[in-house]
């Protein structure tokens, strides 16, 4: 606490420099107090130069997220209420799984700076390096579960718009979830459900951005189909106020699907780069070629075979077929 209110005094000082004593005084602590935060804080990364006349100052800011600046100015009501900051985790969806089974509100987020065993879709790996965000919501809508893909095409609309708003990125999705920059990937989405019979007792959305991690960190064989948002911009990226945004979008969609679904699906329309092109769809040992024509109001895409007859395509992986 006393560690907090002195980066927030360093950090609010006009000169830069606040005095050993004055942080002392302001605390109502010793001034050994203060040298032991100060020591403390340098722990965590943050450069503090210590002039003898002047006092403190904060001299290079750590690239790490702390639970005090993720809250501050947030904001929302719900999504981010709870949040659960950890250096490094398993998987941040399956920790959040276990938070919801144990009764974690709605809302309640797990962040993680690495996942050791990170999870992707159709249970692929997500590599997961520091200088990224890992994150997963406990939602608990009262929807039929039929509705439920539909959440993470709502996580996908807020990720790319939270994209754009901070860095200025157009970001367009791959149907269903897949957040591509000049066609490579930056972003994905996980949903994971609880559910009996056609009831639903939670769902986790972990959503993966790539934001400053060096590209050397991934396998080679997806370095090339993988970008960071640090690589599109040119600049480092400060990753707290990315996630405060994508906080702040997903609160906002999350309230706008509970009223009315059909908005979530326009506004994935918007962003959508899979209809009108030929596809190839795997998954679930299928794999189906054609026009892809659409999404129904479950978030399932529709092709068109050569035969002209149609297929509805649940869960999958599309490559888009250049003519
Ligand atoms: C994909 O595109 O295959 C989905 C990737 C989802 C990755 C995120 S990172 C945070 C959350 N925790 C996980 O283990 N996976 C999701």
């Amino acid at each position: 606490m006393y560690k907090e209110k002195i980066l927030n005094l360093l950090r609010s000082s006009c000169s830069g420099f606040v005095s050993g004593e004055e942080l002392a005084r302001t605390c109502g602590i010793s001034r050994t107090m203060v040298w032991k935060h100060i020591k403390s804080l340098e722990r965590e990364g943050f450069g503090i130069e210590a002039v003898p006349s002047q006092g403190y100052k904060i001299a290079s800011l750590p690239d790490i997220l702390r639970q005090g600046d993720i809250k501050r100015g947030l904001g929302t009501r719900v999504i981010g209420k709870t949040v659960r900051l950890l250096s490094e985790v398993a998987s941040t969806n399956t920790l959040a799984m276990e938070l919801a089974a144990n009764g974690a509100p709605e809302g309640t987020v797990v962040i993680a700076e690495t996942q050791t065993g990170g999870k992707g879709r159709l249970g692929r790996k997500w590599i997961s390096p520091k200088g990224n965000l890992y994150l997963s919501v406990v939602l608990r809508p009262k929807i039929p579960m039929h509705k439920a893909p539909l959440i993470t095409l709502m996580g996908a609309v807020a990720s790319a718009s939270a994209i754009k708003t901070t860095c200025g990125l157009e970001a367009g999705i791959k149907w269903p979830n897949d957040i591509l920059l000049s066609g490579r990937k930056v972003s994905g989405l996980l949903t994971e459900m609880s559910a009996e019979q056609d009831r639903i007792r939670h769902i986790v959305l972990g959503i993966g951005v790539d934001v400053n991690m060096e590209m050397g960190e991934l396998p080679p064989e997806v370095r090339g189909l993988t970008t960071t948002l640090a690589a599109e911009t040119g600049a480092k990226i400060n990753r707290t106020v990315l996630l405060q945004q994508l906080l702040r979008d997903l609160e906002r969609r999350y309230r706008k699907f509970l009223k009315n679904d059909a908005d979530i699906l326009e506004e994935w329309k918007q962003l959508d780069l899979t209809i009108g092109n030929r596809v190839t769809v795997s998954g679930a040992g299928e794999r189906v070629e054609g026009l892809a024509q659409g999404v129904d109001n479950e978030g399932r895409l529709i092709v068109r075979l050569e035969d002209g007859t149609s297929r509805t395509v649940a869960a999958g992986d599309v490559t888009i077929i250049k003519e």
